[in-house]
């Protein structure tokens, strides 16, 4: 199987150098590995694999039939249950057990995840508003965060209203949960980072897949999780995690994880527009 970036669906104004599109490539590979291998196959993966075709993410070879590891039917079973969770969370705490999991889910995928601690939250929260002021500051992104989240008859494309639902409309949940959890009136939320050690294509696929692996290991264990992108998508911000972070990684993924209500399933595309050919051996 070949995976193809698909140039038509990158968002311009948001993520002018497509690492945003090779990251969610990323995600969606881990999905497919974890897919065969459930399935008692092993994944052979390749990575980039033509000069020529840079849009030619990865090719997956279901090769000799083994037993599945039942860690990875796990993650398997929680690719239905994954969903992006935007609301408040209940204020009940993580138990720090699951971090070192998660931590290790990231770096089976060769990239490296950390959590922020409360003094370092309370300094992204700022680089959080900041930087998200700047994004509303910007017409052409109003623009396109609108068309993205807006629920459209007839396309299965962008975040539909009703995941939005029951969520602020701008980042002052963060900043809620932190100034909160500062005042000791519920725990820290779980914020964690997960980075590479340069920042090129290749490691931008790789961080996707570490992403798709935290995500499922997160569902596992029973917690949802959102994303705090605008320290990530702001170039400026960007830097300045890279310094709150310290140690010369670059931040490619922020998660908030905790445990939310329960929410509706969120459309796919059909299978048809998305597996291009079938190519069926005899
Ligand atoms: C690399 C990446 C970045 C994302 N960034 C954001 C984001 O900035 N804000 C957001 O609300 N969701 C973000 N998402 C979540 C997607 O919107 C979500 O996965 C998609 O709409 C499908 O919904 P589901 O996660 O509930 O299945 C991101 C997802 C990926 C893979």
């Amino acid at each position: 199987m070949e995976l193809h970036a698909d140039p038509r669906r990158i968002l311009p104004v948001t993520d002018p150098d497509r690492r945003e599109l090779v990251l969610s490539c990323g995600a969606a590979l881990f999905t497919l590995r974890t897919a065969i291998h459930a399935r008692g196959f092993h994944p052979a993966t390749t990575l980039m694999p033509s000069r020529a075709d840079p849009d030619l993410l990865a090719i997956v070879r279901p090769l000799a039939e083994r037993t599945p590891d039942p860690r990875v039917v796990g993650l398997a079973r929680a690719i239905p249950r994954r969903r992006t969770n935007r609301r408040p969370f209940r204020p009940t705490a993580v138990p720090r057990s699951t971090l070192p999991l998660l931590r290790h889910a990231a770096e089976l995928e060769h990239a490296w995840m950390s959590s922020l601690d409360a003094e370092r939250c309370g300094l992204l929260r700022d680089i959080t508003d900041r930087a998200h002021l700047d994004q509303l500051a910007d017409p052409a992104f109003v623009t396109e965060l609108g068309r993205w989240t807006e629920l459209r008859a007839g396309t299965r494309d962008g975040v539909p209203s009703y995941a939005t639902a029951g969520s602020p409309a701008d980042e002052s949940w963060l900043l809620d949960e932190f100034g909160a959890a500062s005042q000791g009136t519920r725990p820290d939320p779980l914020v964690v980072v997960i980075a590479s050690l340069t920042d090129g294509r290749l490691d931008r696929l790789q961080a996707g897949q570490a992403l798709q692996r935290v995500l499922l290991t997160a569902t596992a264990a029973g917690l949802h999780a959102s994303f705090i992108s605008p320290p990530i998508l702001v170039p400026s911000a960007r830097a300045e995690l890279r310094r709150l972070l310290g140690c010369g990684v670059w931040p490619q993924v922020l998660l908030r994880l905790g445990y939310g209500s329960p929410l509706p399933w969120t459309p796919r595309r059909a299978l048809e527009d998305v597996l291009l050919e079938k190519l069926v051996s005899a």
